[in-house]
């Protein structure tokens, strides 16, 4: 075992991991992109008091998960447990939300890692990635169910078809949760001497979080508990049933699970989970979820601008879909095999000048990364041919691209087909545009009109 192991709960993502996490990640991206949302990159340091604020001080996160330190100014700081506190913090604070009336919402996504001192276990980590994606601006269930879609339609892209559980619920305006707190308060004090101190607290403080307790003990009080849908206010049940009505006229499966509270206080009117579905007797994970913050951004300090948004768990998704995504770790199409001293000299200026001629014949305009240029990996020391073919075929490269003292002397490099049943090739090396072209040809590639510089 090496010295040094990274920390309990916190994760490296392996070459192979990175693969199926940026497929996804890519696949978000285009969504969101095509469904308006503007990217925000956020700090991942923040002034605890931003947290304590928003997400509750009585919640979980705030009062045992967060990573939180005194930096040598005595400013109280904390990793970012989410994003939606950053993202209105930002929002307010740089003027996004003006003039939301005249140019219609401000829709907004981050990505990113995000810290939470949560007991490691299956799909819990300590470090983990979410997306998240946020709308200001309107009240209607409409923006809701924007969000919705967005998902379902990631989902349906990443190829999960209905592996998974969209369960919502209405957790009311702030009057009625204030109602509803009420009610459980009473109802938990009658079994005050059956709960620990921790929990009596909660009761005092914030009952609605005794709710969200894993403590077994517990578990039957709970379940008898009232419900908040007996509490609701009227506007909100009409908002929840326009939600679901939509969800209907787009066709997106959902359950109404009216136990759902989720474990951040900023949520007034609709909250959602994605859950996986797999085998019944599996435990099943949230993988994504979200909500309507209405007061938060009010709450902060900005002007009361209704708000919606999500997170989606990046690790645990793809911890839980990994035989979903077709990703597979990238291979090289060219190895670069040099044999003698001249080769080894003059090659790898030669594949410079391959490189651009590639680049000119891509899509790419100046200052862009052409993604679709073929992968050329150079073989770095001094073996015999055989040598530096044999690890060509361990990576399981398309083509060899050989360069010995023949092919030197006659200007020209032989092509070895590495997967295929195909007579190997010469191509000069004369002129490289023309060259470039003759190796994206062995590829298989369409060669694009020639560009020139
Ligand atoms: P959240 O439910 O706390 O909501 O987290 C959203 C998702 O992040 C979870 O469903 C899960 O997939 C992932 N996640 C959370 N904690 C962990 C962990 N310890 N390890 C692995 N994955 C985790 C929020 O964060 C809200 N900001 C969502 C939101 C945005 N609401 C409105 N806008």
């Amino acid at each position: 075992m090496s010295k040094f192991q990274s920390v309990r709960g916190i994760h490296d993502i392996l070459p192979e991991q990175v693969v199926a996490h940026k497929q996804v990640e890519s696949c978000a991206q285009a969504i969101l992109q095509a469904f308006g949302y503007q990217e925000i990159r956020l700090p991942i340091l923040e002034k605890t008091e931003l947290f304590k604020r928003s997400i509750g001080d009585v919640t979980d996160i705030v009062e045992k998960e967060m990573y939180t330190f005194k930096d040598s100014g005595d400013t109280l700081l904390s990793l970012r447990p989410e994003g939606t506190a950053s993202c209105v913090r930002a929002a307010i604070q740089h003027g996004l939300l003006g003039g939301l009336l005249e140019k219609g919402q401000q829709r907004l996504w981050y990505s990113g890692p995000f810290f939470r001192r949560e007991r490691p276990q299956r799909g819990r980590y300590r470090q983990f990635y979410q997306i998240g994606a946020e709308i200001f601006g309107h009240a209607g269930a409409e923006a809701d169910l924007e969000l919705l879609i967005m998902m379902a339609e990631l989902l349906q892209r990443l190829d999960v078809g209905d592996a998974y559980t969209l369960e919502i619920n209405t957790l009311g305006d702030l009057e009625s949760r204030r109602r509803y707190g009420l009610a459980l308060a009473d109802y938990f004090q009658k079994f005050s001497h059956d709960l620990s101190e921790e929990v009596r607290l909660r009761v005092e403080r914030n009952p609605l979080r005794v709710l969200d307790s894993k403590d077994p003990a517990l578990q039957d009080i709970i379940a008898a508990a009232p419900v908040l849908g007996d509490y609701l206010d009227k506007a909100s049940v009409d908002h929840f049933a326009q939600l679901q009505e939509g969800l209907g006229e787009a066709k997106i499966a959902y359950r109404h699970n009216p136990r759902m509270v989720r474990g951040l206080d900023y949520y007034s009117r609709t909250v959602f989970e994605f859950l996986s579905r797999r085998e019944a007797e599996e435990p099943q994970y949230t993988f994504c979820a979200g909500g309507r913050y209405d007061g938060l951004v009010e709450q902060l300090g900005g002007r009361a601008i209704p708000a919606s948004g999500f997170a989606f768990g990046l690790d645990r998704f793809v911890s839980l879909y990994r035989e979903h995504l077709q990703a597979t770790a990238s291979t090289p199409d060219v190895y670069v095999v040099c044999v003698g001293e001249q080769a080894r000299r003059e090659v790898p200026g030669l594949m410079r000048r391959i490189q651009a001629s590639l680049y000119r014949m891509g899509t790419a305009r100046p200052g862009q990364a052409d993604t679709r240029r073929p992968q050329i990996v150079f073989h770095l020391g001094d073996e015999k041919l055989t040598t530096q073919l044999k690890k060509a075929n361990k990576l399981n490269a398309r083509l060899a691209l050989i360069f010995a003292q023949d092919e030197m002397d006659a200007q020209q490099a032989t092509v070895k087909f590495m997967r295929e049943d195909k007579a190997q090739k010469r191509i000069s090396i004369e002129d490289m545009d023309y060259f470039a072209q003759q190796l994206l040809q062995c590829l298989c590639y369409n060669t694009p009109l020639h560009k020139k510089e």
